[in-house]
């Protein structure tokens, strides 16, 4: 990545002072940055200095030399998100900052911001000639794209007035965590997966995104969002395209959207139910009664040849006992042909993504000396054990790909649009919500949920 400018808005929000500056640092420490000058924007009445520093609490071991030397390539500017006459100076700022630097016109806009802005931020970077319509000007959207369907559709309707969709980035992080991007190329380089890969052999799937976080001083904008769009619209229903999407042509950028668009369109909600964590209604920022939920889980049927009559189960949840985010693949039963130890297990294909990402497979086999009995046994390969110092974060890995601009990282629109159309029709059926204490496994009718439905929990 070299001679480039990035301009980031929402400079000192949560996202750029725990990711996306961190991240850059991280580049610039591996030498991957060279000549890239970074300029942060916000409302706040802040220094460059100042920006960084909350950014430095963010970074383990940092080289204090280095970042110094980082820190030369980083500016900040005030700015009213609102303001056509901040965003002219922003232009005159950057123009000279190219002189300066001797950069090659490359530039890069990244909104940090919430998706109400989005529609304002492009126009006025467009009439301040900060954005042009040209290549090697990107813009970059953050999640959550809108709010729901028709937000999401007003709001891309507006960028494509001023932009080409080749210019345009809608980021969802997990699919550059390196396991996540890893799922399409096991599942399509290993042939013993794909002959079983459909309803006649699978019985179930799962799909968790369990935080023991809370959410941590964003009630403003938790608050109007909830578990639903936060994480289900974008994250979890991504890692159910790529599990669930038919066979690409080839295992690259633009034949893989294509197939996580088409398997979103099949997607139908059956049932669901909500959760609240105890003493969420009294955090900052969230209204004194909300009824915004902290967790939900969802069965979700996929209505195509390959996955009907499978469900999907997605569940998710803030404050919970631990963190856990896996795929969980159960296969159906084989007949039991034991004299003992019927009914056997089934078998199960685990993608762990966090805390530890992983692919294992749980089998049975012959328990060691009894001569009929079974024992379960797991084959595994544990990424983060043994290469965990050499996977990039999912942020260096956004900047990375930005630059190459590869375009698999970003999410079609219409994607998007299913998504949300997804997320629409599981809040229509008003699900019940349950409180469940702070630190436990969810609502007891979490547990009720899946016995009615007559599976377990696997993870
Ligand atoms: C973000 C959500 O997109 O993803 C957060 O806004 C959530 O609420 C986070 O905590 C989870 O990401 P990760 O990478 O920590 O699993």
């Amino acid at each position: 990545m070299n001679d480039s400018i990035i301009v980031i808005f929402g400079a000192t929000g949560d996202l750029a002072k725990r990711k996306l500056l961190p991240s850059l640092y991280r580049l610039f420490f591996k030498k991957k940055l060279n000549n890239v000058v970074i300029v942060g924007t916000a409302f706040d009445d802040v220094s460059a200095f100042e920006m960084l520093r909350e950014a430095k609490k963010n970074i383990k071991d940092v080289d204090n030399e280095m970042w110094n030397d980082f820190s030369a390539y980083v500016y900040y500017q005030k700015l009213d998100f609102e303001k056509s006459n901040d965003f002219i100076d922003l232009e005159k700022n950057v123009a000279l900052l190219e002189k300066k630097h001797d950069l090659s016109g490359r530039r890069l806009v990244y909104f940090s911001a919430p998706p109400n802005y989005f529609c304002t931020l492009t126009k006025l970077c467009a009439k301040s000639k900060l954005v042009q319509k040209k290549e090697f000007h990107s813009i970059v959207y953050e999640k959550p794209f809108g709010n729901d369907f028709v937000s999401a559709r007003e709001i891309n309707t507006c960028i494509k007035n001023y932009f080409n969709e080749s210019q345009i980035y809608r980021i969802d992080h997990y699919l550059t965590k390196e396991i996540v991007s890893n799922i399409a190329m096991v599942r399509f380089s290993n042939i013993i997966f794909e002959p079983l890969w459909n309803n006649r052999f699978i019985d179930n799937i799962q799909i968790v995104l369990n935080e023991n976080a809370c959410i941590e001083g964003r009630g403003n904008y938790y608050d109007n969002y909830g578990a639903m769009r936060d994480v289900v619209q974008n994250h979890m229903l991504e890692l159910l395209a790529l599990i669930a999407m038919e066979t690409p042509e080839k295992l690259t950028g633009e034949f893989i959207r294509e197939n996580r668009a088409e398997v979103l369109r099949y997607v139908r909600v059956a049932d669901g139910l909500l959760g609240q964590y105890q003493g969420y209604a009294q955090e900052k920022g969230v209204k004194k009664k909300s009824k915004t939920e902290t967790l939900a889980a969802l069965q979700l049927y996929v209505e195509n040849e390959r996955w009907s009559g499978v469900p999907f189960y997605l569940r998710t949840g803030k404050c919970l006992d631990a963190k856990k985010t896996a795929i969980s693949i159960t296969f159906k039963n084989v007949e039991c042909l034991m004299a003992k130890g019927c009914p056997m297990d089934p078998n199960i294909l685990t993608i762990g993504i966090d805390p530890q990402s992983l692919f294992s497979l749980h089998l049975n086999a012959k328990k060691a000396g009894v001569s009929d009995e079974l024992t379960t046994m797991n084959m595994e390969y544990c990424h983060s054990c043994d290469l965990s110092a050499l996977t990039p974060g999912s942020y260096e890995t956004i900047f990375e790909e930005l630059f190459r601009q590869e375009k698999s990282i970003s999410v079609r629109f219409d994607e998007i649009e299913s998504s949300w159309n997804i997320v629409d029709a599981a809040y229509a059926k008003n699900f019940p919500l349950y409180i469940y204490k702070k630190g436990t496994n969810g609502p007891d009718e979490c547990q009720n949920f899946a016995k009615k439905h007559k599976i377990r929990w696997v993870l």
